[in-house]
């Protein structure tokens, strides 16, 4: 009898982990073999005090909080760095930037600087729709991509889209700059512009000083290193020239698949052609399953707005991009409903890192609600706390605020897990599964310690004790600069990372983020949980850093340098123009 007991209890606890199972997989409805379609949408430089969701009541963004009234509003949601480039690699990798070498290094740039460099998101980093694809998903995206094109020719297409696991791509394999619309100031590299301005005037009465001394013989060198000499500092500046004359030509076009359609772009009809391409490739795979991942250009700089949306917000050229932004997920989403696909899509919305605190081209700033700092700003909340929402209707409750720390890397892991596929196994991804915080299976995060960098520097580290339900945050480095905006990092563009641009804190500041979100206080070293809580901490460092591996810096000096023999050319180089659409 008793073992019988024995036996039969044996059986229904081998039963039940399986019975649990299938409960958790019947809550998902059945749909492509329980595979849902993904909509993702990613602002660039939306600030997380820019939506009305988050408590903007001067903006109107129906369509976003259209969003969260349907799901999971996430108020703790954390992009892995400050700025687009290694932002995006992270999103699309799941991993820490560091671990691609897609965050800059001191003395380099901090993202990818023309859409022809050598650098890019190396070949060998497997994105989730590459994961996706082979689990029989039709992946697209549609916008934005800033994450290179060629490594070696003009057309090897190694970083292109297209070679990450997507299937369709229609958009701008670069980012929005001021260039990109004529009438706007230009915003690259100005500084420098204006000293190579100044040298090759410089160069040039140096040369005509040199060749007069030469013919009066008061110059002893002969006329062949003169010539030699001179040709090389031509070409010097012949180089840096064409590299500026026509940025808008090498940067702003944009690509179907492989083929360039317009170069340069119009912005004035850039916003309705994404807005169709997104409506046409949902009806394409209504099928499904699919993954469309809209990467807007929007609200980057220079904020251009179509003709309907301009002068409608409150604040200026800025809210009207934003308000426009807004319309285009309405659109989008309208494509969902009619095609019937609400019900089995989860879409998910999000911004790349904080707003830009300089604002430029308007009086209106960017604005990151209650946390301090902004876009490049190092570590502080401001730099990389966006919004983040989830929804799908049935399965993920609707109208529900979840406060737990998240990171916008957690998609990754998110995604293939629903999409059917396995993570990679020979790396170390950093992304977790949201699923069962999303379905309120599980009321804590799956994360204990997120890293927060800029560049290669260790700037912040956040740590969510779960006995006490505190997050933490220590700050190791800050970038100087003004937190009341304009001009935020003393008139530069974007605030250093390292050396003299930073304020190093050791000991380092403690904040009880939970209690004290703008980060205003540091605790006191002497009192209190500081010494236990940031030994804590440095013990997760030091874990951290033994997990991470020395890689090329994509960049870095010549991989992020103009490189004509790369530019993707519409045309004969460097002719390069066409309008086909
Ligand atoms: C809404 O966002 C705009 C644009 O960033 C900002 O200037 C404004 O202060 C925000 N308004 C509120 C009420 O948060
Ligand atoms: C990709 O290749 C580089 C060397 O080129 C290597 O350092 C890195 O570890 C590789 N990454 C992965 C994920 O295998």
């Amino acid at each position: 009898m008793g073992r019988l007991c024995r036996e039969l209890c044996e059986k229904t606890m081998a039963l039940f982990p399986a019975v649990l199972l299938l409960l958790w997989a019947s809550t998902i409805p059945e749909t492509h073999g329980n595979k849902p379609n993904f909509v993702l949408f990613m602002a660039d430089d939306l600030g997380i005090g820019e939506v009305g969701c988050y408590g903007n009541n001067t903006l109107r963004t129906p369509n976003i909080d259209r969003l969260a009234r349907e799901g999971v509003r996430l108020t703790h949601h954390i992009a892995a760095a400050s700025l687009c480039t290694p932002s995006r690699a992270a999103f699309l990798t799941g991993r820490y930037p560091i671990r691609s070498g897609m965050t800059g290094h001191e003395g380099g740039y901090l993202v990818l600087m023309w859409s022809a460099v050598s650098g890019g998101l190396p070949t060998n980093e497997t994105t989730f729709a590459k994961i996706l694809q082979e689990q029989g998903y039709t992946t697209g995206i549609i916008g934005k991509w800033h994450l290179g094109v060629n490594c070696r020719s003009k057309n090897d297409f190694c970083y292109h889209p297209l070679n990450h696991g997507f299937d369709y791509f229609y958009g701008l394999t670069y980012t929005l700059i001021n260039d990109c619309e004529e009438s706007m100031p230009s915003e690259i590299h100005v500084p420098f512009r204006a000293k190579l301005q100044f040298y090759a005037q410089l160069f040039a009465m140096t040369l005509l000083t040199a060749m007069v001394s030469k013919r009066m013989g008061l110059l002893p060198v002969s006329w062949k290193v003169l010539v030699i000499f001179a040709c090389f500092v031509v070409l010097y500046f012949t180089y840096w020239f064409a590299a500026y004359a026509f940025l808008r030509y090498w940067n702003c076009f944009l690509m179907r698949d492989f083929e360039i359609t317009e170069q340069p772009m119009d912005l004035e009809t850039t916003a309705g052609k994404m807005v169709n391409e997104a409506k046409s490739f949902i009806s394409r795979n209504k099928e499904g399953p699919f993954l469309l991942f809209v990467s807007f250009l929007h609200i980057h700089s220079p904020h251009s707005t179509t003709e309907k949306f301009r002068g409608k917000s409150k604040h200026e050229r800025y809210g009207d991009n934003i308000e426009e932004m807004d319309w285009m997920i309405g659109e989008i989403l309208g494509a969902i409903d009619q095609e019937g696909l609400v019900n089995n899509t989860l879409t998910y919305f999000t911004s790349d890192h904080g707003a830009h605190l300089e604002g430029m081209n308007s009086k209106s700033q960017g604005f990151n609600g209650i946390y301090r700092g902004g876009k490049g700003i190092g570590g502080l909340e401001g730099a990389i706390r966006v919004p983040g929402i989830f929804r799908w209707p049935g399965v993920f409750p609707a109208n529900t605020i979840i406060d737990e720390p998240t990171s916008l890397m957690d998609i990754y892991t998110t995604v293939i897990k629903l999409g059917g596929g396995k993570l990679p196994e020979d790396r170390i991804i950093d992304g977790k599964d949201l699923v069962p915080l999303m379905q309120g299976l599980d009321s804590v995060s799956p994360h204990d310690f997120m890293f927060h960098y800029c560049t290669d520097q260790l700037h912040t580290v956040r740590w969510y004790q779960k006995s006490n339900h505190t997050v933490w945050k220590v700050h190791y480095m800050s970038p100087k600069f003004t937190p009341e905006g304009a001009g935020a990092c003393y008139g530069t563009k974007f605030c250093s990372c390292s050396g003299n641009g930073v304020i190093l804190h050791d000991p380092p500041l403690l904040y009880n983020l939970s209690g004290d979100p703008s980060e205003k206080n540091p605790l006191p070293h002497d009192v209190g949980p500081y010494q236990e809580v940031v030994q804590e901490i440095e013990q997760a460092v030091a874990m951290h850093k033994i997990s991470l591996h020395p890689v090329p810096q994509q960049l870095y000096k010549f991989n992020n340098m103009w490189d004509p023999r790369l530019q993707p050319c519409c045309g004969t180089f460097p002719l390069c123009w066409c309008q086909k659409e």
